[in-house]
């Protein structure tokens, strides 16, 4: 696994593209990957994981349930991992670093939870300034102890062998908030239900049905009731992990918007509480198609084909939130070269993400001469055929606002720069060898050493 020293912030710059085309695979989607790993170490006996993302975040993930007892190995493409089944993880014998990843936090807070360990969590200066309290206050009714008070990393806390189960309404759209206590209801004896009024992603869900679990959702009056028994087994599962469309989403913005541009994204996961971007792209008057749609591993998976188009501004509804709250930094973008105004609402829960990327967001495309409003919970964006580009961005330790705007720079006049790439690594190391090879140029302004 590759390690981690704190690496010097590394500048890079986009300048206007040709045209893009080619087809290109995205590597594997980022939630699907912490859930397999996890699920896998939770299991009895062995687990294979292909097309297993491996990003920083993911890795630490990694790292994080080896360091808790489960065998984790790379062989060829595939990771092996022989899991401890639930409950049987052991105390780790090193504090667990999370990097920047909120995912793997939150749900390994799960994990932990269920366990008769004490483990002290620690990340970067961006996962440290992020809000805990939304599992903590769940999982600490369950029967989690936390030494400090306060909710931001790092933290020390202690599980429990004894967890009691649980019924919690979210109060935030948050599929790590529900994995996090699925995940802990898992080893709680009875049935722990979390209730939420906004569909979240349901890979927690579905992919613990596929390792044996007894996991029930219901609909009643509006509300999805998703119901977890606890104290059975979990038996090893294989899992091929499909493409991330939070990282395809820049190749598909940068299709729309360089002329002449036709891009296929191949193997895509396009599970519905995940599309509202392409949908938004569709509304908007892109050219975008869903082709070859099958089923891998109890995913719905396609290829997306994106045209260059005639965009105009939409209104994007606040419910369509949760199934696209990755994309808006590339909505964003995209945005700024369609005819009109897009408004997109319901987007508090953009100011808890790697950065606050509401403010981020906008001042990103300020820099880049974008006529753009934020408001509390919403970005309105006023759409030009050209965008003057020439800005720098600053990325607050954020990799969605690096790549957003580096997609930017591909049809803005002038360059656009990011002050620090590194962190793309976090969940895309391929980015930019992959825009290339459709045809983008990206230059180093400063090369900085360490
Ligand atoms: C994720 C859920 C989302 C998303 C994150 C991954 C997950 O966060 O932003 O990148 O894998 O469950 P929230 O659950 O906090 O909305």
């Amino acid at each position: 696994m590759r390690s981690q020293s704190p690496t010097a912030s590394q500048p890079l710059a986009t300048s206007k593209a040709g045209l893009l085309t080619g087809r290109v695979r995205v590597p594997g989607d980022k939630s699907i990957s912490h859930r397999a790993l996890i699920f896998a170490a939770l299991a009895s006996g062995v687990s294979r994981i292909r097309g297993l993302l491996e990003a920083d975040d993911v890795v630490n993930t990694a790292k994080a349930v080896a360091a808790l007892g489960a065998s984790v190995e790379k062989v060829g493409g595939e990771w092996r991992i022989t899991g401890c089944g639930v409950g049987g993880l052991r105390q780790p014998e090193a504090p667990i670093d999370f990097g920047n990843s909120g995912t793997g936090t939150r749900l390994m807070l799960g994990v932990i939870a269920g366990h008769d360990i004490t483990v002290r969590m620690v990340g970067d200066a961006s996962l440290s300034r992020r809000p805990m309290g939304r599992v903590l206050i769940p999982l600490k009714r369950m029967g989690l102890q936390v030494e400090e008070d306060r909710d931001t990393l790092p933290l020390n806390v202690r599980g429990s062998s004894a967890l009691v189960p649980f019924t919690y309404e979210l109060p935030v759209p948050s599929a790590q908030v529900k994995s996090a206590i699925i995940i802990a209801g898992l080893h709680a004896a009875g049935e722990t239900t979390v209730i939420e009024k906004e569909a979240t992603r349901d890979h927690t869900e579905r992919m613990l049905r596929f390792f044996g679990a007894d996991v029930r959702s219901v609909v009643q009056d509006g509300l999805t009731h998703i119901t977890v028994r606890g104290d059975g087994e979990l038996a090893g599962h294989d899992v091929t992990v499909p493409g991330d469309p939070s990282s395809a989403a820049f190749f598909a913005a940068a299709a729309l918007i360089v002329p002449g541009s036709d891009v296929t994204i191949e193997g895509v996961l396009v599970n519905p509480t995940r599309t509202g971007f392409y949908l938004t792209l569709q509304e908007m008057g892109g050219d975008v198609a869903f082709l070859n749609t099958r089923e891998e591993g109890g995913e719905p998976v396609a290829d997306i084909r994106v045209r260059f188009s005639k965009l105009k501004g939409v209104s994007v509804p606040a419910q369509r939130a949760p199934s696209m709250i990755d994309e808006y930094p590339a909505l964003a973008v995209v945005a700024a070269f369609a005819d009109g105004v897009t408004c997109m609402q319901g987007l508090s829960e953009l100011k808890v993400k790697e950065s606050d990327r509401l403010a981020a967001t906008a001042a990103g495309l300020i820099a880049n001469g974008v006529d753009v409003k934020a408001e509390p919970g919403a970005l309105i964006v006023h759409g030009a055929a050209t965008v003057a580009g020439g800005g720098i961005v600053t990325t607050h330790l954020d990799h969605r606002i690096a790549m957003a705007f580096l997609t930017m720079g591909l049809a803005g006049e002038h360059p656009v720069t990011v002050d620090d790439a590194t962190m793309i690594a976090t969940s895309f190391p391929e980015f930019r060898g992959l825009m290339e090879g459709l045809g983008a140029t990206f230059t180093d302004p400063i090369r900085q050493t360490e």
